[in-house]
C-alpha cells in the first residue's frame, strides 16, 4: 500500500490531501479564501500568495490528521506545479519541496490540468479495486475557470490535446455573466442555482458558437457578449468609455432567472455538441472512447452532469464525473494522478519548477 500526500495551491484553494494507492481519499481538506476575494469579485493574485502561506502549515497539518497518519507514513510527496498563478504555485511547490527534502521521500510535481481528468476515477474504498486502466481509450473534457479543453486519453499520463478554447473558458463565461445578471460571487455555482428556477424558452436562445464544423475548440466570447447586450441593451460608444441604455438593476427577478436558464442552456449545449464531434473523431481515429473524463470546477454543474449521463447512455461510453468534492480545485486529485508516476518511478528534484502556463 502506498499513501501520497498532494499538495495544492494553483489559484485560490489552500489544500492537501492523502490518498491511497491512488484512488482512495483518506482525506482531501481544502481551505477557501472565497471569503478574502469576494469583494473584488475576482481572485487577486497577491492575496491568494499571502493566504496561502498562511494557510499552508495547517492545511497539511489536518490532512495528516484526518487520514490518522504521521509524515512518516507518506511514501511520496506531490504538488500541483503547473499551470496556475505564479505566486500561489510557489508555496505549494516550496512546501513540498522542503518535506520531501527533510524527509528524504522522493518528490513528484504534477499538472493540474490532468490531475482534473483523474478526480473521475477516484472514489470510496470498494471502487479503490477497479482497475484504472479499463477505463481507457478515454476522451476527457476539463472545464473550469480556466480551462476548456478536450483530451485523447491513452492512459492517465498519455494524453493528447484535441481541442481548447480560443477565448473565455467556459467556468470564466459563467463567472462573467454572474456579473452581467447581478448575481453574487461565487458567480458559476451561483448562476447554476438560479438557472433551475428559471425557463430558458421564455427568452430567445443566446448563440452557440461551435466554430468550423470540424472544430474541436471552443469560443465563449460571443455567448457572454450576446448575453451583455441583452440586459443592458446596445452600447453607444467602444471599449471602457461605452455607456448603456440600461443595468443589471433594471432586469425582473423573473427575467434574471430565465436569462440564467438561458446562458446554463446554451453554455452546456456547446460543450455537449464538442463531446459529441471529439467523440465521433476518436471512433473515425479507431480509438473510440470507453470511458468520458470530465473534471474542473465546472463538472460540478448541474445541467452538464445530466447531459453527460444522458450522452454516454446514448453512445455507449462509460460517464466518470468526480464527486462534488473532487470537481473544484482539490488535493486529492493530485495525489491521485501522481500515484501513476510513482509507480513509473517518475520522480523529481528540488530543480523542480512552478509554471504559470499549461503544458502541451
Ligand atoms: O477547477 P476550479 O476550482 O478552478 C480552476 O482551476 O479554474 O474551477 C473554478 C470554476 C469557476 O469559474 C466557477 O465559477 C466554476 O468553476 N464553477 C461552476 C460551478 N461550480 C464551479 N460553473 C458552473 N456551474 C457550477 N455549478
Ligand atoms: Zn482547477
Amino acid at each position: 500500500m502506498s499513501l501520497i500526500l498532494g499538495i495544492e495551491t494553483s489559484c485560490d484553494e489552500t489544500a492537501a490531501a492523502v490518498v491511497e494507492d491512488g484512488l482512495v481519499v483518506r482525506s482531501n481538506v481544502i481551505a477557501s479564501q472565497h471569503a478574502l476575494h469576494e469583494r473584488y469579485r475576482g481572485v487577486v493574485p497577491e492575496i491568494a500568495s499571502r493566504a496561502h502561506l498562511e494557510k499552508i502549515s495547517p492545511v497539511i497539518h489536518e490532512a495528516l490528521g484526518e487520514a490518522s497518519v504521521t509524515l512518516d507514513d507518506i511514501d511520496a510527496v506531490a504538488v500541483g506545479n503547473r499551470p496556475g498563478l505564479i505566486g500561489s504555485l510557489l508555496v505549494g511547490v516550496a512546501a513540498a519541496k522542503a518535506l520531501a527534502w527533510s524527509l528524504s521521500k522522493p518528490l513528484i510535481g504534477v499538472d493540474h490540468v490532468r490531475a482534473h481528468l483523474y478526480a473521475g476515477l477516484m472514489g470510496t474504498d470498494a471502487d479503490a479495486t477497479r482497475d484504472v486502466s479499463s477505463a481507457f481509450p478515454a476522451l476527457g473534457l476539463v472545464v473550469s475557470g480556466g480551462h476548456t479543453s478536450l483530451y485523447a486519453l491513452d492512459s492517465p499520463t498519455d494524453l493528447r490535446l484535441l481541442g481548447r478554447t480560443i477565448d473565455d473558458a467556459v467556468g470564466e463565461a459563467y463567472d462573467k455573466a454572474a456579473v452581467i445578471l447581478g448575481i453574487d460571487y461565487p458567480g458559476g455555482p451561483n448562476l447554476d442555482k438560479l438557472a433551475k428556477t428559471g425557463d430558458a424558452s421564455a427568452v430567445d436562445p443566446l448563440p452557440r458558437s461551435l466554430l468550423d464544423p470540424e472544430s474541436l475548440d471552443f469560443s465563449y466570447s460571443g455567448m457572454k457578449t450576446a448575453l451583455l447586450y441583452r440586459v443592458r441593451g446596445k452600447p453607444q460608444g467602444r471599449g471602457k468609455g461605452a455607456t448603456f441604455e440600461r443595468s443589471c438593476d433594471d432586469l425582473s427577478e423573473d427575467a434574471q432567472r430565465d436569462l440564467a436558464a438561458a446562458f446554463q442552456e446554451a453554455a452546456i449545449d456547446t460543450l455537449i455538441a464538442k463531446l459529441e464531434r471529439a467523440i465521433d473523431h476518436m471512433t473515425a481515429s479507431g480509438t473510440p472512447p470507453r470511458t468520458l473524463l470530465v473534471g474542473g470546477g465546472v463538472s460540478a454543474n448541474s445541467l452538464l452532469r445530466t447531459r453527460a449521463k444522458q450522452l454516454g447512455e446514448t453512445r455507449g461510453i462509460d460517464v466518470r464525473l468526480p464527486a462534488m468534492s473532487l470537481c473544484l480545485d482539490n488535493a486529492a486529485m493530485i495525489a491521485g494522478l501522481a500515484y501513476e508516476l510513482f509507480k513509473q518511478n517518475q520522480f523529481d528534484d528540488l530543480t523542480l519548477p512552478a509554471v504559470a502556463t499549461v503544458s502541451g
